[in-house]
């Protein structure tokens, strides 16, 4: 069954993703991934292991038992590998339970580990004698044999400063998030559902406008709902026929890109050759001034930012300039002291 047949930028299909995937998507022909696969600790009583009021979730939701969890991973992950574009980008978002299975499976394929990112969330599962667990596993990894889509300035400027004056950039980039869940009482939802603001950052870190994204398990469609109010194309696959059903209705009442007024618009980089490449004077020119900085009575800080203006470069490569270049003189004179001391 597909959404909008006609229209072929959005394809959904209530079948099982292995075999579906097999039947539907061609190889090489999928920009990112962003899946969240049944964590194989029975999905239906989740309710109770996290003491929530569960009346509006949609029936149906389908575990995999835990005993073929690895069999099941390493399928739906080699078909993942088989429809990335080379330079492509999947993140697979997992709890800790079946982790290991996950990491297996992507260890057999030949993708390529970018972060392990840690989704912090808002109430965790209650436990007395232990420690509360309030994480998700996010892995990213990509297909190699192109360079993949990062649009490291689409959300935070290379000059913009947070509220404790260090760079928005950086901490927005950090490999550690802190993101809600949503509550929705009263609304009918999957289990589990991933929050808007999670699926709009890795969407605009790890796509751009017309890519085609597809989800495995699409739950109550999250992914493909931030997709559409994106402007990405998607493709996916759900078994639960009742969700299915409900989510895809949902789905096309949701106009194309309804998101993306709501998005920051950051301001132009300060750092104009930010990202590219830096010639061997330029670097020269770099380590030397700051050595005269620092001999007129400057802190490597301020030199630091005094570089950065002149050179259009942020703090962190004039940082690894000047640090490089410490080291290749800190080596070159214990070179020399060898020299000394053989000749001697
Ligand atoms: C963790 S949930 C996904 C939640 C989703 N990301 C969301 O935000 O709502 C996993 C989903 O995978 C579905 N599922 C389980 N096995 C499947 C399979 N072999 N093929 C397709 N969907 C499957 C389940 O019914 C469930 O809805």
């Amino acid at each position: 069954m597909t959404s909008n047949t006609k229209n072929k930028k959005y394809r959904f299909f209530n079948e099982d993703c292995i075999s579906g995937c097999e039947k539907h998507i061609e190889n090489d022909s999928v920009d990112l991934i962003i899946t969240d696969p049944p964590y194989g600790i029975g999905g239906d009583k989740l309710d109770k292991h996290y003491n929530r009021d569960e009346s509006h979730v949609i029936d149906g939701y389908v575990e995999v038992p835990s005993s073929i969890y690895p069999q099941f991973s390493e399928g739906w992950i080699k078909q993942a590998e088989r429809i990335l574009k080379p330079g492509g980008s999947i993140y697979i978002v997992s709890g800790y339970t079946n982790l290991v299975h996950i990491l297996n499976a992507l260890g057999k394929t030949r993708l390529e580990e970018k972060n392990h990112l840690i989704w912090k969330y808002n109430f965790g599962v209650y436990t007395k004698t232990k420690y509360i667990s309030s994480h998700y596993h996010i892995l990213f990894y990509t297909k190699r044999g192109k360079r993949h889509t990062f649009n490291t300035f689409s959300r935070y400027a290379d000059h913009e400063k947070s509220d404790q004056g260090g760079s928005s950039n950086y901490s927005d980039r950090e490999d550690v998030w802190l993101i809600n869940r949503e509550y929705k009482p009263g609304k009918i939802k999957n289990k589990n559902e991933l929050p808007t603001q999670l699926l709009i950052k890795l969407i605009q870190y790890s796509s751009n406008q017309g890519d085609l994204i597809c989800d495995f398990f699409l739950g109550s469609f999250s992914t493909a709902k931030v997709a559409k109010g994106l402007n990405r194309e998607v493709v996916g696959f759900e078994l639960n026929k009742g969700a299915f059903e409900h989510q895809i209705r949902e789905f096309d009442s949701l106009d194309e890109g309804y998101l993306l007024d709501q998005l920051r618009k950051p301001p132009e980089n300060q750092f104009v050759n930010s990202g590219k490449p830096i010639s061997e004077y330029d670097q020269e020119q770099i380590s030397k001034s700051h050595i005269i900085h620092l001999n007129r009575g400057m802190s490597k800080a301020q030199s630091i930012e005094t570089l950065s203006e002149k050179f259009g470069r942020g703090y962190w490569s004039i940082l690894r300039i000047i640090d490089r270049s410490v080291n290749v003189n800190v080596a070159n004179v214990f070179d020399s002291q060898v020299e000394m001391k053989i000749s001697e």
